[in-house]
């Protein structure tokens, strides 16, 4: 017998709980750029290199990883609420050009713009993306590691907050 899904906001609700750090997603394709704040982001396995985020199918960043077969991960630092909301389309700063107006940016080896001073910064190939519901996940292979210092920045509970160590 097959149980039924629980509703769309019992499940937001139930997941606002999870404590996931926050990243900014990149692509490019034929002189195009976009991006998009996600908290997604998570590793898949180390051997081989494999990430995974999931990112709604009517951003723009899918037809643009779709075309290029590349993407990158920003992982943000404490410092970067700002630039988060701007990516989330939370600010004034709505288009997706403008965007990359706010913080410094350039091309990473697959050509999906890395964040100068991010966390982390990882440039991936689409080893495989897959459309489930609203979301396309695109799973990535790692083929370059750019680490910075910093705290990362957390959302829990529908808010970014920061981390604490217990000892
Ligand atoms: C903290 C945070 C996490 C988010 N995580 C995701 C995510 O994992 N996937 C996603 O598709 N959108 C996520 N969003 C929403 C997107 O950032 C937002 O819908 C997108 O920037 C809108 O882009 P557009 O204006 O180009 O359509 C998140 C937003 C915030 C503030």
């Amino acid at each position: 017998m097959t149980l039924d899904a629980v509703e769309p906001q019992i499940f937001t609700g139930a997941l606002a709980a999870a404590a996931n750090s926050v990243s900014i997603v990149t692509a490019s394709h034929a002189g195009k750029r976009a991006g998009l704040t996600v908290s997604s982001m998570c590793s898949v396995c180390a051997e081989p290199p494999l990430l995974l985020a999931c990112v709604n199918a009517d951003n723009d960043f899918c037809s643009l990883a779709d075309e290029s077969q590349r993407f990158a991960v920003n992982m943000l630092e404490q410092r970067h609420v700002q630039l988060a909301l701007v990516f989330a389309g939370l600010t004034d700063t709505t288009d997706n050009h403008d965007r990359f107006n706010q913080g410094e940016w350039r091309e990473g080896v697959t050509g999906s713009p890395l964040l100068e001073r991010s966390l982390v910064s990882l440039d991936c190939e689409v080893d495989s993306v897959f459309t489930r519901g609203t979301h396309r996940v695109y799973i990535g292979k790692v083929v370059s590691v750019v680490n910075s210092a910093g705290l990362p920045l957390v959302y829990t509970d529908r808010a970014f907050a920061v981390t604490q160590a217990l000892d």
